[in-house]
């Protein structure tokens, strides 16, 4: 994927326990993986505490300079988007977009200072749904944070499956979160996608979880293997 088709904009591991009702113990001692995690700080702070997540986003064949120099071209143009629909959001833990962009910059920055250490240690490895560079049953808990559904005007209901089952054969649960397209409406391949699941064997929840700023988006999907 091409740096200038991709928006780096990164969340804090605190707005990751949220978004997938994360325990202290899921995130000291499950083997997790990110599917998409970008610039979010989640893999940072999580190997700090003494977690394990591997990170893989087409993102992390960049350098850090080139990265940085992303982030610096999209930022304004972000915000923009942002400020033009407030109404979107709900601005409560967040109160405003000047907190949303420190929120933000503070993550980003805590990525970037790990990015290189993390990716020789090769906890951020450049590979992209739906095809993913492990064995079977490698981790716990697969994880993807505003890529799946969100995206949904990008990513037809046969990316969803595929990287879904890709996730599943590698992870022995996998959680998705949001389940709302960016114009903020539930995501139109999510009952297909649930329902293939379904059919596959799999048990599949929609959860309630701690965390919203789209409005409506409070929910996380959860598939677990038998
Ligand atoms: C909106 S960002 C979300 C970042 C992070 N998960 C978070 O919530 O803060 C979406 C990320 O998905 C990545 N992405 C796009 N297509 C992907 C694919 N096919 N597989 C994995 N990641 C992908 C992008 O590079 C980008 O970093």
């Amino acid at each position: 994927m091409k740096l200038e088709n991709i928006i780096p904009w990164g969340r804090s591991m605190k707005e990751y326990i949220g978004m997938f009702n994360l325990s202290k113990e899921e995130i000291k001692f499950q083997k997790i993986l990110g599917c998409g995690d970008g610039p979010s700080s989640f893999n940072t702070e999580v190997d700090m505490e003494g977690g394990s997540v591997v990170s893989v986003d087409p993102l992390y064949a960049y350098s850090k300079q080139q990265i940085m120099q992303r982030i610096d071209d999209v930022v304004d143009e972000v915000m923009a988007e942002v400020k033009a629909n407030m109404e979107k959001f709900v601005w409560k833990n967040i109160p405003d977009p000047e907190s949303l962009l420190d929120l933000r910059i503070e993550a980003m920055m805590e990525f970037l200072m790990d990015y290189e250490e993390g990716k020789e240690e090769g906890r951020y490895i450049d590979a992209s749904l739906p095809d993913l560079p492990f064995e079977d049953d490698r981790f716990d808990l697969a994880l993807s944070s505003h890529l799946l559904f969100l995206y949904s005007d990008h990513l037809d209901e046969r990316f969803h499956i595929e990287a879904v089952e890709e996730m599943l054969r590698v992870a022995a649960e996998v959680r998705i979160f949001p389940l709302l397209t960016l114009q903020n409406i539930r995501s139109p391949h999510l009952d297909p996608t649930m329902a293939y699941l379904r059919e596959k064997g799999y048990d599949v929840t929609i959860e309630k979880c701690a965390y919203v700023f789209q409005k409506g988006g409070d929910e996380m999907l959860r598939i677990i293997k038998r």
